[in-house]
């Protein structure tokens, strides 16, 4: 479904160069669930960009479904972090979630009842005319949700999406994601800087080393299908992996120190 080979993004700066992302190859099958994570400053962001096609990689191809990516595809949609600025506050929630229908030229009652069950599948079917500013944070990001999910997009990309909202709030999202994702057999990549939520949430976890990035390793996640916050998290496995995750990332810091040392 998604095939990303030989990645490299160079940023260009007045202070020269910056390599954000080295090297990075992978493939995504469709109806999938795949996290990636990765320390701040990984290239996370950058990935995603590339990927979704708002970033042209200076090395390197991006392929959606045989296609390569050049500008950003109709099949894809992006749920960013920063769901405050990513929602227009004069429009309703109603509206919100329609506009890429609408902009698609999706007829009005096909709009309708997309709209209307996305909205459901977040379970904010009982607001569909209030404002997002009238909604909590938690709220938001589920309208921001509907909107990518009503659009029926072949691959759903997801950019730390749950950074900003609280404990509890976060574990409520992790699950609706993971039944979302049930529901309409969407491939899912999901970005976090959280090792918990990646094991938690994925069916496979791609490990980034620091920057400049490399995939540091592509991990199982062999847990049973039907998790739940309590006795998922609280699990031998979920352990285990967790702890092996956590290592990787180590073992990545500590090769790129070794580098440095060898520069000096
Ligand atoms: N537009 C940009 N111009 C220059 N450097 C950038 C730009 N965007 C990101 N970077 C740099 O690229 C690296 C990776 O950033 P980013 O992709 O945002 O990482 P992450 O999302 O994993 O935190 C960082 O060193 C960051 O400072
Ligand atoms: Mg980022």
């Amino acid at each position: 479904m998604l095939s990303v080979s030989g990645l490299k993004k160079v940023y260009q700066v007045d202070a020269g160069e910056i390599e954000a992302v080295r090297n990075l190859t992978f493939d995504i099958d469709a109806g999938e669930l795949v996290c990636i994570v990765g320390p701040s400053g990984a290239g996370k962001t950058t990935l995603l960009k590339c990927i979704s096609g708002l970033l042209a990689p200076t090395a390197g191809t991006v392929t959606l479904a045989g296609k390569q990516v050049t500008e950003p595809p109709k099949a894809m949609a992006v749920v960013f972090q920063e769901y405050g600025r990513s929602l227009f506050p004069w429009m309703t929630v109603r509206d919100n979630v329609e506009l890429p229908l609408k902009n698609q030229r999706v007829p009005r009652a096909e709009r309708e009842t997309l709209v209307n069950e996305a909205l459901a599948a977040v379970e904010l079917g009982h607001v569909p005319d209030s404002y997002p500013w009238q909604l909590s944070g938690g709220m938001q990001q589920r309208v921001a949700i509907a909107r990518a999910v009503a659009y029926r997009p072949q691959v759903l990309l997801m950019d730390e999406p749950f950074a900003a909202v609280d404990a509890q709030t976060r574990a409520d999202l992790e699950d609706l994601i993971r039944s979302i994702w049930k529901k309409l057999g969407v491939t899912i990549l999901f970005v976090t800087h959280d090792i918990d939520e990646s094991v938690y949430l994925g069916q496979r976890v791609i490990v980034l080393s620091n920057s400049p990035t490399v995939v540091q390793e592509d991990l199982a996640i062999d847990l049973p299908d039907e998790r739940d916050q309590l006795s998922t998290r609280s699990s031998a496995r979920f352990g285990e992996l967790r702890g092996h995750v956590y290592e990787q990332i180590q073992l990545a810091k500590s090769k790129a120190q070794t580098g440095a040392v060898r520069v000096k």
